[in-house]
């Protein structure tokens, strides 16, 4: 008996893995190993032997299984020390930089303007930037002869084949959208239409597609007042202070009357901040929507009147954030866009920009 357990608690000992044990553990105490064998013979024994030979096979039994458990375990804890040890990390090591992505200039602009406008109850409209001759010009009561057509620098697009139409264009400016949200909605509306419009015209303070924000109000009694109201509030939440404005008596086809707005600004080593001195700088063109626009959007003049407006977002950009060439607002340059870009973490507030 002692010869068994020497002989298993040695193998035991000298087993390097779980597959050798396992070897062992069938050849000792398997359903054919040898100390099973041995118990197995204890029915022949007579009664004398049988109270020696059962307890001490059973204790040799014990012993052999709590040395596989030991064996098999001390293994474990020296596989997962190595493992340990050949996966150390130094978590001292400097992390390697993941490069971010800013947001452009003029999305968060276009993001802050959504939300200026959006506690003031408007909601954002959109359109194609392929327009039809009709809801770029004709319905805004610029009729073909008129002169504001070729100021407008168009690009046109083919006409489709087989049509007499006039050819599409690249819209000049937001203002179809008025059309089209008033066709879509009709009156009472209050929206603003942010988006790309294009003109053939390039140098520093113009490109060919650049941004505008329209907005439109068509109520019962809407007037210039609100209209005034409505500006001089965005303004003021937009630049973050209180920021003068001065109405200008303007032409545009699409109202009547029409103002040009311009704002309180100081011009200092060439470089202009809004909201202070006694300089002006024209910001935007306004409106009372002219009645003829009202009838081509299918709203009756004699029903509904408002105002409408259209304001440069790429120039307010300007402004705001001391960006001085427009161009290179589109010229996809990494480094200015890390240097004038936004983090994604920079949610639009109103900047205090409503208090008085
Ligand atoms: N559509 C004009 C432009 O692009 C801007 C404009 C002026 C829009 C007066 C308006 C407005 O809605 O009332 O030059």
């Amino acid at each position: 008996m002692d010869d068994l357990k020497a002989k298993y608690l040695d193998l035991i000992a000298n087993a390097s893995d779980e597959a050798a044990i396992e070897e062992v553990r069938l050849a000792a105490v398997g359903k054919k190993g040898e100390v099973s064998l041995k118990m197995r013979e204890l029915g022949k024994m007579t009664p004398e032997e049988r109270q020696v030979a059962g307890p001490a096979l059973n204790a040799l039994k014990d012993e052999i299984n709590a040395a596989l458990t030991a064996k098999k375990t001390a293994l474990a804890d020296a596989a997962l020390e190595e493992r340990l040890k050949s996966e150390w990390l130094d978590v001292t090591l400097p992390s390697r930089h993941a490069r971010q992505g800013t947001v452009h200039p003029i999305s968060q602009v276009t993001e802050e303007v959504m939300a200026i406008f959006a506690d003031m109850g408007f909601t954002v409209a959109e359109g194609p930037q392929i327009e039809s001759d009709w809801y770029n010009f004709d319905a805004l009561n610029i009729p073909s002869h008129h002169s504001a057509r070729a100021e407008m620098d168009t690009f046109y697009m083919k006409t489709p084949e087989g049509s007499n139409d006039a050819p599409p264009v690249l819209r000049t400016h937001t203002s179809p959208v008025q059309i089209r949200a008033l066709e879509k909605n009709g009156a009472p509306i209050r929206v603003i239409a942010p988006g790309r419009v294009y003109r053939a015209d390039y140098d520093q303070t113009h490109t060919p597609m650049f941004n505008q924000v329209e907005g439109l109000a068509i109520g019962k009694d809407i007037s210039m007042a609100n209209l005034k109201w409505v500006l001089e509030e965005f303004l003021s939440a937009f630049f973050g202070k209180r920021v003068k404005t001065r109405f200008r008596a303007s032409h545009f086809p699409f109202t009547e009357p029409s103002a040009e707005v311009d704002v309180q600004c100081k011009w200092e080593d060439g470089k202009v901040t809004v909201g202070e001195g006694d300089d002006w700088l024209e910001i935007l063109g306004s409106g009372m929507v002219h009645p003829k626009v009202l009838e081509a959007a299918g709203v009756d003049p004699n029903e509904g009147q408002g105002f409408a407006f259209g304001i440069g977002i790429d120039r307010i950009a300007m402004l705001k954030y001391g960006i001085p060439d427009l161009r290179a607002f589109f010229d996809s340059d990494l480094r200015w866009l890390r240097h004038y870009g936004f983090s994604a973490l920079d949610v639009p507030t109103l900047h205090g920009g409503l208090s008085r």
